[in-house]
């Protein structure tokens, strides 16, 4: 089939190379040229495991092309997919204003039928709104069909969420429309969701926000269980088990951020709204979000000893949003970082890969090679994204190069006994701090006792 594909963002991106690699023609169409510039010569514009190889191998099979020139690959296009962004409003809203200069493109190049599909996340309602900005701006009476086909890749793993979805949803105006994307998606064989356009747009919003208040839940627990001397870890352990609720995302830690849980819980809210629907329930989910990280800040700031951190460094492990990704977006790294900045602190960071990323927005602080750069001389170190090589960090090497042995882990990688064993004070997420066995260690400062607890089982 003849492809086009309108945006070349995470989604567009990825959409496009994995359609190629399925035998399609595809040509990914953005209007950055510096962008389409860079994919012609093998650079990615973002980091995504996999990504870069499967282009090399699609663009070299002649399967797969990047063009600012949307007319020209709308025109040969059967299918095109609109994948540009949709960024939030002030208000919550989604700003829908690249959806509509894509469609005005489809439009003017519309010369033959065609089948647009909505794959940007949007608000119930749009593929109306595509449909209408198509039938207003064409310059041939050709036929079209609007589908909605909402992608739920995640970064980090967005190939092979794409190969392997869970489920691949379609919203279309009817059958024969539906069948020319089943076509289109039969190779991969997974499970499919025949569906209205409305309904569709509904599933991907509902779903992000179902996900996100898994996530607050989970938190929300997490902050039960540090009062209660209960282990959050043990207890979501506990009620994942039990298949109607599922393990998946009960993850307690600093909150959701990224792209698009932050995003997209606000705009269903915000359609709810405009529906005169409160959604108290969402609102709940994002407010916990939101207070997450504040009582995390408030942790540093007690086991430090105060507001004022003049004279104290700390090192923060981890700065994309998740492990996996160069991606800051409502990362919630900025808002450990901007606090401990605003109240004097001397901060150390380190990401696999996301330094580059951070430099523009925090460009005084110094950046370490490696979490033990970063851990040298500081009188904390605070695990803000639980990347997968800080979770066999040598605690002794730590001990021996830290100003105090303090840990706060905001995703719980590391096991409290095991790390009170090593003499720090060790706060986490959802669980009791426990006292730091007192070592026979000259240099080093073994951290206060906070609260002597019950060891966690
Ligand atoms: C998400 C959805 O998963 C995906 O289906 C959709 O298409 C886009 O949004 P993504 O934002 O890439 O994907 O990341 P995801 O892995 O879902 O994590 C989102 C956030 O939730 C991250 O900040 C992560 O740290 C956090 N999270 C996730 C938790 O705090 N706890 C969990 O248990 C799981």
């Amino acid at each position: 089939m003849n492809i086009c594909v309108i945006g070349t963002g995470y989604v567009g991106l990825v959409t496009g190379v994995v359609f190629s690699d399925l035998g399609n023609d595809v040509v990914c169409v953005d209007k950055l040229s510096a962008k389409i510039d860079g994919l012609n010569k093998g650079v990615m514009p973002i980091y995504e495991p996999g990504l870069e190889e499967m282009v090399a191998r699609n663009v070299a099979d002649g399967r797969l092309q990047f063009s600012t020139d949307l007319e020209a690959a709308v025109t040969k296009a059967e299918v095109v997919f609109i994948a540009v962004g949709t960024p939030p409003r002030e208000d919550g809203s989604t700003d829908l204003s690249y959806v509509e200069d894509a469609a005005k493109g489809v439009a003017r190049a519309l010369n033959s039928y065609k089948v647009i599909v909505n794959k940007s996340t949007v608000p119930v309602g749009t593929g109306d709104f595509v449909r209408q900005v198509i039938m207003t701006n064409r310059r041939r009476a050709v036929d079209f069909d609007v589908v909605s086909n909402p992608e739920f890749l995640r970064e980090g793993s967005a190939i092979t969420d794409t190969l392997v979805p869970d489920r691949i949803v379609i919203g279309a105006p009817n059958r024969v429309v539906a069948m020319r994307l089943l076509e289109l998606y039969a190779p991969l064989e997974r499970p499919m969701i025949i569906t209205d356009v409305a309904s569709a747009e509904m599933i991907k919003y509902a779903s992000n926000a179902f996900l996100a208040t898994k996530i607050s839940f989970a938190n929300a627990v997490a902050n039960i269980c540090e009062e209660a001397g209960a282990d959050v870890t043990q207890v979501v352990k506990g009620m994942g088990l039990d298949s109607r609720i599922g393990a998946a995302f009960l993850s307690a830690g600093l909150g959701y951020g990224g792209s698009c849980f932050p995003k997209d819980t606000r705009s269903l809210l915000h359609t709810a709204q405009t529906f005169g629907y409160d959604f108290p329930l969402l609102k709940a989910t994002i407010e916990t979000n939101e207070e997450q990280p504040r009582r995390f800040i408030r942790k540093i700031h007690d086991a430090l000893g105060g507001d004022d951190l003049k004279g104290l460094t700390v090192g923060v492990l981890g700065l994309a949003f998740k492990p996996n990704t160069d991606d800051m977006r409502e990362a919630k790294s900025l808002d450990v970082i901007t606090d401990l900045l605003a109240c004097g602190a001397t901060v150390k960071a380190y990401d696999p890969i996301a330094i580059e990323n951070t430099r523009s927005v925090f460009p005084h602080i110094t950046y370490g090679a490696n979490a033990y750069e970063v851990a040298a001389g500081a009188d904390a170190l605070v695990v803000v994204t639980e990347w997968n090589e800080f979770k066999t960090l040598n605690f002794e090497r730590l001990a021996s190069i830290m100003n105090r042995r303090l840990i706060l882990d905001g995703r719980n990688i590391y096991d409290p006994e095991t790390v009170r064993r090593n003499g720090f004070e060790y706060h986490s997420i959802g669980r009791v701090t426990l006292a730091p066995v007192t070592l026979p260690s000259g240099a080093v400062k073994a951290a206060a006792p906070q609260k002597e607890a019950v060891p966690s089982v």
